[in-house]
C-alpha cells in the first residue's frame, strides 16, 4: 500500500456510508481550484462496518459520480477508516536510511502489530529525530488488514478507476484541516474578530460527524495526536424525525435537510439533538484530557472546534456546541477560498463543503 507519496494528479474518492464522494483539485501557486466534484448516494447496506459490502452497487454509484463530474482522471486516492489502521511510532537509529528502515521493519513488525504479516499492508514515514535521544529517529508505522484495502481496490477497479494511494481518514482530514485553518483565520480577520490567543499550546479538535459514527481528532501543530470514535451520528436525527412525525426514512431525511417541519421541531427535536452532539464531543475531549499519554495531562481545553461531515450541516449546531462547551466552534468548509471550474456548481460546492472534507484531503494528495 502506497501511503503518503505521489507525484501525480489523483481523484479523491471517499467511499462512505451515505454516499461516494468524488473530488478533483488543481493548484496554481497557492490557490486551489475545484475541477470536478460529485456525490452519489449509496443504498442502505452497501457498506457494512464502514467497509464495502455490496461491491456492485458501490461501483455503479462510482461510475455515475465519474460521469456526472466530467473528470478525466482515472488514478485515485481512497482512505480506510481511522479505526481500521494500527499506527505505531518506532524508534530507530538515526543513521538508518529508508532501505534499512524498510528491512528492519519487516523483521520487527510482529512485535508491534497484532496480525500475521501476510494479512496486512504496511507503510512507514520517517518523523525526524526523536525527542528522547539524539541518536534515534521516530518512524511511524501504519498497518491495515489487507481485506480493508482490497475491498476498496476491487470497487475502484469495478468502476474502471485505478487505486494509486490508500490513505487513512485521519490523515486525509489532517490535510484538509490545514486549508480550513487558513480559511477560518481569513474569515476572522475579515470579520474584524480578534484571533483567539493560544493559551492552550495550539490544540484543535476536529469533529467529523458522519452517518452513524462521530470521530473526534485532537490536533497539535496541525498533526493528529488523538483519535476517538463514537457510535453516534446524523442518522439519529433522521430516525427521531421519522418516529416523531411518522414519516418514512427518506421523507424524514429530506425534512431534516430543509428544516421544514412543525413549529415545535426546533425545541423538541433539533436543540436536544444539538445538545447531545455537544455532550458527545465533551465526553471524547474529557477522555483525551484524562489520558496520560499524548502530553494531554498538560491541557485542560482545546482552542477551537471545527465540525465536518454531513452532521455538521445541521442548522445552528456550531452555535450550540460553542455555547455549551465554551469553546469557539465553526463548521469547516474547505472550499470557501477556492475557485472552481465552470462545470462545478458553486452553490452546491459551498453548501456541501463539510461533506467533502475527506474527499478534499484525498484530492490534496496530488500536491504532496
Ligand atoms: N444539508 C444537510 N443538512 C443536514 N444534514 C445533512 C445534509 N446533507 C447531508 N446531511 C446528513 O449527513 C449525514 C451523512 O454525512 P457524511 O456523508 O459526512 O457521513 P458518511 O461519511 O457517509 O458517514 P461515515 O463517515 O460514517 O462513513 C447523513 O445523515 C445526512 O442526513
Ligand atoms: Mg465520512
Amino acid at each position: 500500500m502506497a501511503l503518503f507519496k505521489t507525484t501525480e494528479r489523483v481523484l479523491g474518492i471517499d467511499i462512505s456510508v451515505s454516499a461516494v464522494k468524488l473530488m478533483e483539485l488543481s493548484r496554481s501557486g497557492q490557490r486551489y481550484k475545484v475541477e470536478a466534484m460529485a456525490i452519489e448516494p449509496l443504498p442502505e447496506g452497501a457498506m457494512e462496518n464502514r467497509n464495502p459490502s455490496d461491491l456492485d452497487a458501490i461501483a455503479d454509484a462510482l461510475k455515475r459520480a465519474v460521469r456526472t463530474s466530467g473528470t478525466r482522471l482515472k488514478k485515485t486516492a481512497v482512505a480506510v477508516p481511522t479505526s481500521n489502521v494500527i499506527t505505531r511510532t518506532i524508534p530507530m537509529p538515526i543513521e538508518y536510511d529508508e532501505d534499512t528502515i524498510e528491512s528492519s521493519i519487516q523483521l520487527d513488525a510482529p512485535n508491534y502489530i497484532p496480525f500475521a504479516l501476510e494479512e496486512i499492508y504496511m507503510d512507514f514515514q520517517t518523523q525526524g529525530p526523536s525527542k528522547v535521544s539524539k541518536s534515534t529517529q521516530d518512524v511511524m508505522l501504519v498497518a491495515s488488514r489487507q481485506e480493508n484495502v482490497d475491498l476498496r481496490r476491487d470497487v475502484l477497479q469495478g468502476a474502471n478507476l485505478k487505486p494509486l494511494i490508500v490513505d487513512v481518514e485521519a490523515y486525509a482530514l489532517e490535510n484538509t484541516f490545514q486549508l480550513l485553518q487558513e480559511s477560518l483565520i481569513k474569515k476572522e480577520e475579515s470579520d474584524g474578530v480578534q484571533l483567539a490567543k493560544s493559551t492552550d499550546g495550539g490544540l484543535t479538535a476536529l469533529v467529523d460527524i458522519g452517518t452513524s459514527i462521530t470521530s473526534l481528532y485532537v490536533l497539535r501543530n496541525g498533526k493528529v495526536i488523538f483519535t476517538r470514535e463514537q457510535t453516534f451520528g446524523s442518522e439519529q436525527l433522521t430516525q427521531t424525525i421519522a418516529d416523531t412525525y411518522e414519516l418514512t426514512r427518506d421523507r424524514a431525511e429530506l425534512a431534516k435537510r430543509s428544516g421544514d417541519l412543525s413549529e415545535d421541531y426546533p425545541t423538541t427535536i433539533l436543540v436536544p439533538f444539538q445538545r447531545s452532539v455537544a455532550e458527545q464531543i465533551n465526553q471524547a475531549l474529557q477522555f483525551f484530557f484524562s489520558a496520560d499519554h499524548y502530553g494531554a495531562g498538560n491541557y485542560t481545553s482545546v482552542g477551537n472546534i471545527v465540525l465536518t461531515g454531513g452532521g455538521a450541516m445541521v442548522a445552528g449546531l456550531d452555535r450550540t456546541v460553542a455555547e455549551l462547551l465554551g469553546i469557539p466552534t465553526q463548521v469547516g468548509n474547505p472550499f470557501v477560498h477556492m475557485g472552481n471550474a465552470s462545470r462545478v456548481n458553486r452553490h452546491s460546492l459551498l453548501r456541501d463543503g463539510p461533506l467533502f472534507a475527506v474527499a478534499c484531503g484525498l484530492a490534496l494528495r496530488s500536491f504532496d
